[in-house]
């Protein structure tokens, strides 16, 4: 019952988006004119992995263009940034998913979310001049990766798709003969129509977008897929590109990095934070699903996911600052708390500073400090090293190692300790156990 709480409120929210029968099925792809368009989930996968899922959450469903994050995060990952960045842009085109366009200058698709892109992207996979099937079979395994279980295509909307390529086979031989493409057109196309058939459930879409969030580590095999600096790229994208010519509406109104599908499929993925995924066949005149677009505008309000909406970094990085003991053995303690970035390392250098303690000995607690990025350790060390050179003692109390070795060879000569021994109750006085 308790555990339950937010999968009742996703049962809730699919319940009343569920009236909404607006919008239309994929047509242009006969198998997805047969969708059932009741069909409706939501999900939501965490970072350990938990699922809170409502409604269709283990029905199978085309992945189409959410298969395209996913897939460019794999050529960054094969091919690196520049080359990847050679062949595909990253700026929003405003246009439709399947417009024939390139950017004017560079020749680039404009980004790898929409069609021009995504095929540019798929040919990236593997070695180049590399056999078509082995890259599609590649392409199935690195999407089996983040959803952490072997994937499969559905061959049925693979080849009822390819019977209606023309739009897409246009698109490749525009690249072809730009030079973005050096394979054979066809064969590019036949292995993206292929990529954007594999079968997905709701609730495999989450925890894909669960390995985003989790930067680029699947919550439940643990694997680390993509690195962190990938899934940057990849959410970045996503968040100005991934809803097409809804891309503006959507990064003000919902604020989640997004891509959609054709077949209905929707994810988002919040950084640190969840994986979501909805699925409703009935399509918007951009491509989105017209009930999952509405589900997360309801998600991202209802629940403050906006990115933009964070909280201050910096107000309670200071838990408490106190000064114990008297005479020889007075110390200066500042408890810290929480995640320590730029803005509470700043606060922390700042509180300090003001106090321009006349004390011997300032002890930093980093007990209850649950993460600290590498600027708020080089800059929390640094305040260290200046201390140590006015003749301060400085103490950090550090049990759980989260600054790390190699920062604290920077600071000169401080005590780490795993915590302050305080010799009497009301602390008047302690000593330092080393
Ligand atoms: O390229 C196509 O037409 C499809 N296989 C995928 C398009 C798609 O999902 C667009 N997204 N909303």
């Amino acid at each position: 019952m308790i555990g339950s709480l937010v999968a009742d409120y996703l049962t809730d929210a699919i319940q009343d988006a569920a009236s909404d029968t607006s919008g239309s099925l994929a047509e242009y792809i006969p198998e997805l004119a047969n969708a059932r368009p009741q069909n409706l989930a939501a999900a939501f996968a965490m970072a350990d992995g938990t699922v809170h899922g409502a409604g269709d959450v283990d029905v199978p469903f085309t992945i189409q263009s959410i298969s395209k994050p996913f897939v460019y995060a794999l050529a960054l990952a094969e091919r690196g940034f520049d080359e990847v960045l050679r062949k595909v842009g990253v700026e929003p085109s405003g246009e439709a998913f399947n417009q024939i366009s390139l950017e004017v200058g560079t020749g680039r698709p404009f980004n790898p979310m929409i069609n021009a892109g995504a095929l540019a992207t798929h040919a990236l996979i593997g070695p180049s001049g590399g056999d078509a099937h082995e890259r599609a079979q590649r392409v199935v395994d690195g999407l089996s990766a983040f959803a952490g279980r072997r994937l499969v295509v559905d061959e049925s909307v693979c080849s009822s798709e390819m019977e209606t390529a023309h739009r897409n086979l246009a698109i490749a031989h525009m690249l072809r003969s730009y030079g973005i493409l050096e394979e054979d057109p066809r064969a590019v196309v036949d292995g993206y129509i292929r990529q954007c058939s594999v079968l997905v459930t709701t609730r495999d879409l989450a925890m894909m977008a669960a390995t985003l969030a989790n930067h680029g580590r699947h919550p439940l095999t643990s694997e680390q897929i993509v690195d962190e600096s990938v899934v940057r790229q990849v959410l970045s994208v996503m968040a100005t590109c991934g809803m097409y010519d809804a891309a503006g509406d959507w990064v003000t109104q919902v604020g989640i990095p997004a891509k959609s599908g054709v077949a209905g499929g929707l994810i988002g993925a919040l950084p640190g934070q969840v994986g979501i995924a909805t699925f409703s066949p009935r399509l918007d005149r951009h491509g989105n699903s017209v009930r999952g677009v509405n589900l997360f505008h309801r998600f991202s309000s209802d629940m403050g996911l906006h990115l933009m909406s964070v909280p201050p970094a910096s107000r309670a990085v200071v838990r408490s600052h106190r000064i114990v003991g008297d005479g020889a053995d007075v110390i200066r303690v500042l408890q810290l708390q929480g995640g320590i970035r730029f803005a509470g390392a700043e606060r922390i250098v700042r509180e300090v500073a003001d106090a321009s303690p006349g004390e011997h000995t300032v002890a930093l607690d980093l007990t209850l400090v649950s993460s600290i990025d590498d600027v708020a350790q080089r800059m929390l060390v640094e305040l260290a090293r200046r201390l140590t050179i006015d003749g301060c003692r400085v103490i950090l109390i550090d049990p759980e190692s989260v600054v790390s070795e190699t920062h604290l060879a920077d600071a000169g000569s401080i005590d780490v300790v795993p915590r302050l021994l305080l010799a009497s109750a009301d602390e008047d006085r302690l000593t330092a156990r080393m």
